[in-house]
């Protein structure tokens, strides 16, 4: 078999990143077939815990399980850590980081951005990373030190080098936790061109290295989200740090994503709780009362 090269007497090959990573592009799009045949169907949407900004449909499931076959029927002992909650093996040296539907909640609303994520580590780390835009067929693929892909072509971040002419995305998670993190990006949004926040993490991080998009900010993120993407990224040309601007690890949770750059000026306007704002437009006297003013955002990364 290609992929593995075979055993010795002592100890077994190991497959190579290049390996993984075909792999792992032939399940993310074995996956994408899946979310595609739901796209024109109503789907089964169900919840998990109490709150209904934490749906899973069938398709999540579906998309799951194919690519978790796939995974054991080429490599049985590698672990697996996927977001529904499928599990593998008990190789120490291999785990299969999955998101098999990043962007659920665009994708119940039939919005099109999201994706299937796949991220491969060895020994600890990120080897080799696919990311399929199923709805746009656009297949983002990296090893590590081997550069990055979009349909098979390299791709680099933006050479965008003013925070002002900078289109910015933020992954904020949920809204009962994200408070601080909206007053962060009102703080930012007078210094950049945008800010907009899409609903998927894994390929957010892509659009960074393929230089659609300048900078990202993302909180409270899994390891599956952002384990292909970060290693894309990379590849690219392009920075993760966490807020603090150490490297980001894969279950690091908070972090700033950049072209490179900007990476410093954007880090620094999120630690700037002094940013001015736009001064509120003039109401008429009949207008309902203004919100009660913001408090100042804390500074631990807690809070990114
Ligand atoms: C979500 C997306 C979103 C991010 C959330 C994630 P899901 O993943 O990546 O952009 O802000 O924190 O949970 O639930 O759609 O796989
Ligand atoms: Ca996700
Ligand atoms: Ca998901």
């Amino acid at each position: 078999m290609a992929s593995i090269a075979g055993e010795t007497d002592t100890q077994p090959m190991q497959p190579s990143p290049a390996s993984v990573l075909e792999l792992a592009i032939d399940l993310a799009r074995r996956a994408g077939a899946i979310i595609l045949e739901g796209v024109s169907r109503p789907l089964d949407v169900s919840y998990k815990g109490t709150e209904a900004n934490d749906p899973v449909t069938d398709v999540d499931k579906r998309s799951e399980a194919a690519i978790a076959e796939g995974i054991r029927a080429r490599f049985p002992d590698h672990r697996i850590l996927s977001e529904e909650g499928t599990t593998g093996g008990d190789n120490a040296h291999w785990l299969w980081i999955v998101d098999p539907l990043d962007g659920t909640i665009n994708y119940a609303h039939r919005l099109p951005f999201c994706c299937v994520s796949i991220g491969v580590e060895h020994e600890g780390r990120i080897v080799a990373g696919a990311v399929y835009n199923v709805l746009a067929d656009e297949l983002f693929a990296a090893t590590r030190g081997g550069g990055a892909t979009l349909n098979g072509a390299p791709i680099h971040p933006s050479a965008t080098e003013e925070l002002r002419r900078a289109l910015i995305t933020a992954a904020v998670g949920p809204w009962e936790a994200a408070g601080r993190r909206f007053e962060r990006a009102r703080g930012l949004a007078p210094h950049v061109q945008a800010i907009r926040e899409l609903g998927s993490a894994a390929l957010e991080l892509c659009y960074v290295a393929a230089g659609r998009i300048d900078g990202m900010g993302g909180a409270t993120l899994n390891a599956w989200d952002v384990a292909a993407g970060m290693l894309i990224l990379r590849e690219a040309g392009g920075q993760i740090t966490d807020p603090y601007g150490d490297p980001f690890v894969v279950d690091g949770k908070h972090m700033v994503a950049s072209n490179g750059r900007l990476h410093g000026a954007l880090m620094a306007r999120l630690h700037d709780h002094s940013s001015e704002v736009p001064p509120r437009l003039e109401q008429p006297a009949t207008a309902a009362q203004p919100e009660q003013p913001a408090t100042p955002a804390p500074t631990t990364p807690t809070s990114a």
